[in-house]
């Protein structure tokens, strides 16, 4: 393999020794000037089999491909390369698990050991390049470690989070074909354990695979195998860790997809957004130096799950492959044991960064609103801290920044991306934070807002908000096996550009305003979920004849469903009832994490004349905010009887 030194400053290090202001605008304009030259640069800090040649292909794929004559392998890239400059010896992963009372450090050594022991297991079980592999497993070191195996044979993953139900596992099974699954016998939330393999046992039957399972058997449930399609984990890693197997990294083109990671989209059936290799990891090199300032043999935390695609980009490939440890803390911000907890990881594993979202935020100030727990840890070491997944609320920010006296960093990005689509470059020199402001388009996103008409609107004017096309290196290509779905969802509507989905404005100055979504799709604690694969469940009840699911403002998780249902004429059973069973019902089939808990039986729904459903202003009564009467609403009076039915809630 051909590669930096990456125990040297990288070709496209920034960064002055002390910046006494920001160097972003110099950065961006070299991107807007040569955006080729700048991602050629930005290549030479990953590992490649064959450097790239062409940066740019405009004629390939849907919108063009980058590093077309590319060949690396993602896995030599997070691990191989960092034991062959000499760093063997330092950490990798640290996993730190409150609710399994464990903790456990991997260097890069060992972290090199399991993967090529995994990977030959894998391999035994018929798993190639191109093959998919589901991963559905909790926060602990091996589900880490069962994405670097599958990525070093040049199959590709899908890892679904843990806390979905078995039809939406079903789902994503269905649409990979996966030819194998890596799982663990359980989850462990703070409330109850969580048996993986009986979910996991539906999903195979519901989706019709005869995909085998490697399951990792944990101390608190011991999962039941079926004999020819079921393996132990342990059991079989360790003989091939025992026969010392090495499995040499796969070589595969830069195009060619690492993972699929299913995302909510407007109806019940998920976007399975394809990663690329290469693109993804010079894009990931490049934003951990320059836009969380972050060096090798440092530790950052992105406290997520690697169930989200920040769990992809900043718990795996983005640490691992430029070189900091990186940390798996299975837990939450509160009850494990207290509101202390992140400041306990951020002290007893020296972070220098940490990355989570709002609602944690939330939850810690909720429970300890004047820090009084903060003082008891050393926090030297912590220099920002960064916030993504949903809109970062100033009174929360205002709230961290005095808390912690350190930056405080919005920056806003989707599944789709992979990574920062704006930001505070924090590793550039960091600009000045508006609070509220998820600061400025980074290098490769050309951003503007626009009307429906694909106008731009002046400064400080909501609109959509958009990129223009090619999008950088990194976000999607296209949508698994369906870029008809790609085209028609993201690039149609304004030609020329991808559609965020997103609104919002940028003030004079260029920063960038996140506001909301432009469609049905909602943000509970950071997680985002689709409205419309609510109201599907809902409507599948046979008592049920209509229904609409919005987002209701919660002071804890941002967002949280509220589902509206009409009852069939002729339905005797008590409306109470029937909602007792629609909640159980979102839970069986999407899972807990949609947090649905409010269904309300209504006599009508508010609708314009036409037939929509009125749902943006039954969000405005739901979260107090003045509203007024649609001109074309059908009978004014219904949306009085929402306000009422809201009311009998004590909301
Ligand atoms: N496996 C199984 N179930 C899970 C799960 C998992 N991996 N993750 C969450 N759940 C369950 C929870 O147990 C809970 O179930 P319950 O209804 O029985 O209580 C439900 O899903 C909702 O979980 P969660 O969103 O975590 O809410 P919570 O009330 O348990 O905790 C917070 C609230 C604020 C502490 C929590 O939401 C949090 O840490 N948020 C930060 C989110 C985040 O980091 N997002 C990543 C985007 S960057
Ligand atoms: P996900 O794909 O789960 O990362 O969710 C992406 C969506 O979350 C975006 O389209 C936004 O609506 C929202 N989001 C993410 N980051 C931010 C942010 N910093 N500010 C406001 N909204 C955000």
């Amino acid at each position: 393999m051909t590669g930096p030194d990456i125990n040297q400053p990288t070709t496209q290090d920034h960064r002055d020794a002390a910046p006494a202001s920001s160097s972003y605008h110099t950065v961006y304009e070299d991107w807007r000037a040569d955006p080729e030259g700048f991602w050629r640069r930005a290549a030479d800090n990953i590992s490649w089999v064959q450097q790239p040649e062409t940066i740019f292909d405009a004629d390939a794929g849907v919108y063009g491909r980058w590093f077309p004559d590319g060949v690396l392998n993602a896995s030599y890239n997070a691990v191989d390369r960092h034991v062959e400059a000499g760093r063997g010896e330092q950490p990798a992963i640290i996993y730190d698990s409150p609710v399994a009372d464990t903790k456990r450090t991997i260097s890069y050594n060992e972290l090199l050991s399991e993967v090529q022991a995994l990977a030959a297991v894998i391999a035994d079980l018929g798993v190639g390049k191109g093959d998919r592999v589901v991963i559905y497993m909790p926060m602990i070191p091996e589900a880490v470690i069962g994405m670097l195996a599958v990525a070093r044979l040049g199959a590709i993953h899908s890892v679904v989070f843990g806390g979905f139900a078995a039809p939406e596992l079903a789902t994503r099974i269905e649409d990979t074909e996966p030819k194998l699954v890596l799982t663990a016998s359980c989850g462990i939330e703070p409330s109850r354990v969580i048996a993986y393999k009986p979910l996991l046992d539906e999903a195979l039957r519901l989706s019709g695979s005869d995909a085998a399972t490697l399951v990792l058997q944990r101390p608190q449930v011991t999962a039941d195998l079926v004999e020819g399609r079921d393996y132990d984990w342990q059991e079989v890693v360790d003989k091939a860790r025992d026969a010392g197997r090495v499995v040499p990294p796969v070589p595969v083109q830069a195009t060619d997809p690492l993972y699929i990671l299913y995302t909510s989209g407007t109806t019940g059936k998920p976007k399975g957004v394809v990663r690329d290799t290469g693109g993804y990891l010079v894009a990931l090199a490049w934003t951990l130096r320059n836009l969380y300032d972050i060096n090798p043999g440092e530790t950052f935390w992105a406290a997520s799950d690697i169930g989200w695609v920040v769990g992809h980009s900043y718990i795996v490939y983005g640490p691992l492959v430029y070189g900091p440890a990186t940390l798996i803390y299975e837990g939450k911000p509160v009850g494990t044991p207290d509101a202390g907890a992140f400041w306990r990881v951020c002290e007893e594993y020296k972070v220098t960064a940490l990355f989570t979202a709002p609602t944690a935020l939330r939850a810690i100030r909720k429970e300890d609103p004047d820090s009084k727990l903060l003082p008891r840890y050393d926090l030297s070491r912590l220099r920002t801290l960064f916030l993504a997944g949903e809109r970062a609320d100033p009174d929360t920010v205002n709230w961290a920044q005095q808390t912690l006296n350190i930056p405080v960093v919005d920056h806003w990005w989707q599944t789709e991306t992979g990574w920062a689509i704006a930001g505070n470059p924090v590793g550039l020199g960091i600009l000045p934070i508006k609070t509220g402001s998820s600061t400025v388009p980074m290098p490769g996103y050309d951003v503007r807002i626009v009307d429906e008409g694909n106008k731009e609107v002046p400064a400080d004017t909501m609109g959509s908000i958009i990129i223009k096309l090619p999008l950088p290196p990194g976000c999607l290509p296209t949508l698994w096996k369906n870029d008809e779905r790609f085209r028609s969802g993201y690039l149609d509507e304004f030609p020329g550009a991808y559609k965020t989905s997103d609104a919002g404005f940028k003030d004079k100055d260029g920063y960038i305003f996140i506001m909301g979504r432009t469609d049905d799709i909602i943000n509970v604690a950071g997680h985002r979920l689709s409205t419309g694969g609510m109201e599907e469940v809902l409507a599948s009840h046979p008592a049920v004849a209509e229904c609409a699911v919005i987002g209701i403002a919660d002071a804890l998780k941002g967002e949280v469903p509220c589902g509206f249902v009409v009852l069939k004429s002729g339905v005797t059973d008590n409306p109470a009832d029937i909602e007792k069973q629609l909640v159980a019902r979102v839970r069986e089939q999407i899972g807990p994490v949609a947090a649905f808990r409010l269904a309300i039986t209504v006599g009508r729904l508010p609708k314009t004349r036409s037939g929509k459903i009125l749902r943006g202003t039954m969000k405005k009564i739901a979260d107090h905010q003045p509203w007024s009467l649609p001109a074309t609403i059908e009978d004014p009076n219904s949306l009085d009887e929402i306000a009422e039915a809201l009311k009998s809630y004590g909301l």
